[in-house]
């Protein structure tokens, strides 16, 4: 497409940009808004980049790293010699559905810049996936029903007499997570330093509300958790997508990127989805570099509690980040995935603009699973529970991967890590993971594929099979279907 064909309505939000946002941010949003809405149709050919930045007055260097985020991003793909295409692979589900609304969102009042980019953003779940095999899933049977069921009695006989709503959340539980964080994670921390969210989506969202400004640097892990990246992409702040390797994430990698980051948001006991554990010297480099340059930590712990092969690693907060790490832990995997609960240790300069924050967010969540997950924890029951899903996971994954090896012998290769709730398993060149996860979810597999937790061209293939949730003959029945899908190989890619 020549410059002279190129839709001007693409340069609107571009040249009405916000100063606050560098121009390659803004010249990104453009592109990716004018892909999202339709206006730049799936192999249209991008401008090239020396008379685009003269046709805006901008240097070439914007145009450029306007063209590598949206590359980053899967938004366009480049073709050697022959430039960048709008790519033709997005979710066709997704720009249908924008195109369909935009009819609706046409006629009426304008809504803030908040809301412009939030509508932009591509959903991370966009196709539904079945019920066996989940990763993130627990063992719901193995789950303490009844002691649990006492609890909430109690909790609600208890919410009879409790006057105060807590924003931070209930005492009995700030203190129950502060103990067992300080003994189970070696996190320094006071409980006046806890404070309870909706799970740890809700306390990674508040975290970047507080921490970053738009068009700041935020460090995530390549491959890395893709729930978080629709939280930066609504703070207006722009992903640094750093690798990941053996070792867990390179800062070095991410500097080499984005000298001026203000955060990185990293797994580092576990790397969502690898599994790689972060190594003792760069969680150090790490801390320091977050201290000499003023920068932040976020530390999501998502399933550390799983750690079959040692003793539990200490945290990065509690390794000497105390000021600089944002810690965050959830009980959707120890407990069950929609009990909603998750928490934050932020360090003590930042307890009352979070409290601030989260009064004005949401004024604190419903006191009666607070009362009972305190008096779960109180009681012991929630560390026995703990230990003994430890053990049956264990022996879950280890079953897993003597299925896989008898079914799918050198096609599927387990990723070695220490734990947690699934194995990845990478998959030999010429297998599509995506294609396979397909046929696995239409017979209520729910696996996921390994490339949709990267960002740019790089992706391994592989899949992610959960183990915590399915018994022995479930998961055999499972695999066996899993081994006819990928024994025909009818999902090669020619
Ligand atoms: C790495 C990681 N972080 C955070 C979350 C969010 O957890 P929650 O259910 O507490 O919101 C998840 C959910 O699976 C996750 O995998």
């Amino acid at each position: 497409m020549s410059l002279a064909d190129f839709p001007s309505e693409l340069f609107l939000p571009f040249l009405n940009q916000d100063n606050n946002v560098p121009q390659y941010v803004a010249l990104f949003r453009a592109f990716q808004q004018a892909i999202v809405k339709g206006h730049l149709i799936a192999g249209a050919k991008l401008p090239a980049t020396r008379p685009l930045a003269t046709a805006l007055s901008v240097s070439r260097n914007t145009v450029k790293t306007a063209y590598e985020m949206l590359l980053a991003e899967g938004y366009i793909e480049t073709k050697h010699g022959a430039g960048s295409f709008v790519s033709t692979q997005l979710p066709e589900q997704f720009v249908a559905a924008k195109c369909s609304n935009a009819n609706a969102t046409n006629h009426r009042p304008a809504l803030s810049l908040f809301s412009q980019r939030t509508e932009q953003l591509i959903p991370t779940q966009t196709t539904k996936t079945g019920s066996l095999l989940r990763p993130a899933h627990g063992c719901v049977q193995s789950f303490p029903w009844s002691q649990w069921q006492k609890h909430v009695t109690k909790a609600a006989h208890t919410m009879k007499y409790a006057s105060l709503n807590s924003v931070l959340g209930a005492p009995l539980l700030r203190e129950q997570i502060a103990s067992y964080l300080n003994v189970a994670r070696g996190v320094k921390c006071h409980e006046k330093q806890i404070i309870i969210c909706s799970g740890s989506q809700q306390a990674l969202y508040l975290s970047l509300q507080l921490l970053v400004n738009q068009g700041d640097h935020v460090m995530i892990e390549n491959p890395g958790y893709s729930g978080i990246g629709g939280s930066i992409d609504a703070m207006g702040a722009v992903k640094v997508p750093v690798t990941i390797d053996q070792h867990g994430f390179s800062l070095e990698d991410g500097l080499a990127q984005s000298p001026n980051a203000r955060v990185a948001l990293i797994t580092p006991s576990r790397n969502y989805p690898m599994g790689y554990t972060l190594s003792l010297d760069r969680r150090l480099a790490l801390i320091n570099w977050a201290k000499q340059n003023k920068a932040w930590i976020i530390e999501d712990d998502y399933d550390s509690e799983f750690r079959f092969d040692g003793p539990p690693l200490s945290s990065m907060q509690g390794l000497g980040g105390e000021k600089c790490v944002i810690y965050t832990g959830t009980f959707s995997r120890i407990l069950h995935s929609s009990i909603r609960i998750g928490y934050l240790v932020v360090p003590e300069s930042l307890v009352d603009v979070f409290s601030q924050a989260k009064q004005f967010m949401d004024g604190g969540l419903s006191q009666l699973p607070q009362l009972a997950l305190g008096e779960f924890m109180a009681t012991g029951q929630f560390t026995s529970h703990v230990r003994r899903m430890r053990k049956l996971y264990q022996q879950r994954r280890d079953t897993l991967k003597q299925l896989v090896d008898e079914t799918m012998p050198n096609i599927l290769q387990r990723v070695e890590t220490d734990g947690g709730m699934h194995s990845v398993f990478l998959l030999p060149e010429g297998y599509s993971d995506i294609e396979i996860c397909q046929k696995a979810n239409a017979q209520d597999l729910g696996i996921y594929a390994l490339s949709s937790y990267y960002v740019g061209k790089q992706k391994q293939q592989g899949l992610l099979i959960g183990f915590a949730g399915d018994n022995e003959e479930s998961m055999k029945h499972s695999i066996y279907k899993l081994a006819q899908i990928i024994n025909t190989g009818h999902h090669l890619s020619s």
